[in-house]
């Protein structure tokens, strides 16, 4: 069943519905565009679609059921029913025979009992960003996960069963899943859901409400939902007069956390911040700080430790342990703890090569970073063509599939440029076709339209730049990385196999 939903209890009540008659279920997070819901709907083949006529971010309505009939009309794969979750903001159309209505079918509805599954069947499919255009379909299996996620409500998150979790992230995206959904609710925890953001609905104070509301005990969130708070009321005057006497700590995930966010969320809530690494992939914490088995002392730009179950090292590119300070490709030894995604949905071949086949016996997170002397770990970048935008992971390649796409571009880039609020955002690099009549603004606009429409409004796609030609080795590869290292102000590290340097100095212009 796939499910494109808002982050609301209903979208929730629809994955545990699923899980209950033992039927997998697939999140669709809401700001992707129809093109990029079809190629889920084609691949996931779901028999009925669970939606909601809308989503509401603050004052703005978001119509669902539009991108739902464009998303139709583009997938090879038909639903046999869509059952919409109706919302007085916007009502969905219902005229359709296989299109129902959620309360009404609830209320001829018979319960059922849970059908039992086995540990190994799916829970469910997740899909996710990775080298390619094609998202990869994360399948999670259901009682190794289940157990994982039990035990890390105390062993990490040290909430015991009746206090209040909120992570403040979207069913759509993995934290959700296990955080929003599963964990808490299965170990006994008020779940906190919210459908809004840091600011702005209403404003940069509605966290510390909801906290003081709820008694939140735990809270999870990604930096840079933070640091939105922080652009806006740096002095953090917003959360004075709320209780937040329950909150014992702010647990961060999604990207990097950098060290002036932590300090300044542990300076205002007095609380432990805990940055932990996670994927889609694992379903969890990778390396986190287990405050309910210890506090470990905290190092601002570290994710602590690796939990139970994973076994890391940093290798360098023969696959050999780097020592401790110095960067490497970081990999976790087999076996795989329980609840690593077992494989990917029709994909088998893609799973064993995109994870496997570089370093045999390892997995390959996709990140970079380094041990310190004390064996904590420091993620710093992603070593392919996967970029992180306000905490939401993104695929270059998608994007750059969407710009070669338009009549006038010859060849393109894009990249994940350094950003104080979203971490990265995204921006684009095109060479025109020879004897391409249109001008680099119109252009400009039609390929922040197309990324728009075809990816979606998540991608936050706003920037494309026109060159003369594309940075490249000798043999054809693009230089992304060199490119970013420019955008970023960083001293770029130039391959000695450039087949033009020349080219570099219309980036370092446009930067400059
Ligand atoms: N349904 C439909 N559209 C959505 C959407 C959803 N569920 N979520 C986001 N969008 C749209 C937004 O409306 C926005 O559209 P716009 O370009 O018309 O304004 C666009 O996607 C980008 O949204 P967003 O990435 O949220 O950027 P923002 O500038 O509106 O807000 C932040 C910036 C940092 C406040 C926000 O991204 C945030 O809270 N991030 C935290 C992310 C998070 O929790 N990640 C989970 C990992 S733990
Ligand atoms: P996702 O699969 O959407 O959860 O994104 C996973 C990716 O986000 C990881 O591979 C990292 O690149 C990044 N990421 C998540 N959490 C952290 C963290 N605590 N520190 C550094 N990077 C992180």
């Amino acid at each position: 069943m796939l499910i494109y939903m808002p982050n609301s209890p209903e979208a929730v009540i629809a994955m545990l519905a699923c899980a209950r008659i033992g039927a997998i279920h697939s999140v669709v997070f809401g700001g992707f565009a129809a093109p990029e819901l079809a190629s889920r709907i084609d691949d996931a083949e779901p028999k009925v679609v669970l939606a909601a006529s809308c989503g509401i971010e603050g004052a703005k309505v978001l119509p669902y059921q539009p991108i739902l009939r464009d998303a139709y009309a583009i997938a090879r794969h038909s639903p046999v029913a869509t059952v919409y979750w109706q919302r007085d903001e916007q009502i969905a159309d219902l005229s359709a025979d296989a299109d129902h209505d959620w309360a009404e079918l609830l209320s001829k509805a018979k319960a059922v009992e849970c059908v039992p599954v086995a540990a190994t069947d799916p829970l469910y499919i997740l899909y996710t960003s990775g080298t390619t255009g094609q998202p990869k379909g994360i399948v999670r299996d259901t009682g190794g996960h289940l157990v994982t996620l039990n035990w890390s409500m105390d062993g990490i998150y040290s909430c015991p069963p009746g206090e209040a979790f909120w992570a403040a992230s979207d069913v759509g995206w993995v934290v959700g899943h296990s955080y929003i959904c599963y964990a808490p609710l299965l170990h006994r925890n008020p779940s906190v859901i919210f459908e809004g953001k840091p600011v702005g609905t209403p404003d940069a104070g509605i966290f510390w409400r909801i906290m003081a509301k709820h008694r939140v005990r735990s809270f999870f969130t990604a930096p840079t939902a933070l640091r939105a708070i922080k652009q806006i009321d740096p002095q953090g005057a917003l959360a004075d007069g709320h209780d937040l006497a329950n909150l014992k700590a702010v647990f961060l995930a999604g990207e990097r956390t950098d060290p002036d966010t932590l300090e300044w969320t542990a300076r205002l809530l007095q609380v432990p911040v805990v940055d932990h690494w996670w994927q889609t992939e694992t379903g969890s914490a990778i390396t986190a700080n287990p405050l309910g088995i210890e506090q470990l002392p905290i190092k601002p730009g570290s994710s602590t430790l690796p939990m139970p179950g994973w076994n890391l090292a940093c290798v360098d590119e023969q696959g050999e342990t780097v020592a401790p300070g110095e960067s490497g490709a970081i990999v976790a030894r087999m076996p795989l703890p329980p609840g690593f995604a077992p494989t990917l949905w029709n994909a088998p071949e893609r799973y064993r090569q995109a994870y496997l086949e570089r370093f045999p016996g390892n997995y390959l997170t996709g990140d970079a970073g380094f041990f310190d002397e004390d064996g904590y770990l420091h993620v710093m970048a992603r070593i392919d063509d996967v970029m992180n935008v306000a905490g939401h992971r993104l695929s270059s390649s998608a994007m750059e599939e969407v710009l070669a796409a338009h009549p006038a571009v010859a060849e393109c880039a894009v990249i994940g440029m350094a950003d104080a609020l979203k971490g990265q955002v995204p921006v684009g690099f095109v060479v025109l076709k020879a004897g391409a009549n249109v001008s680099a603004e119109v252009l400009a606009v039609e390929l922040v339209a197309a990324v728009r429409a075809q990816i979606g409004p998540v991608a936050a796609f706003k920037r494309v730049h026109v060159l003369p030609k594309l940075p490249k080795t000798r043999s054809g590869k693009i230089l992304r990385k060199t490119i970013r290292e420019i955008a970023d102000g960083e001293e770029p590290k130039i391959p000695p196999t450039i087949e033009d340097r020349s080219v570099l100095a219309n980036i370092e212009a446009i930067f400059a």
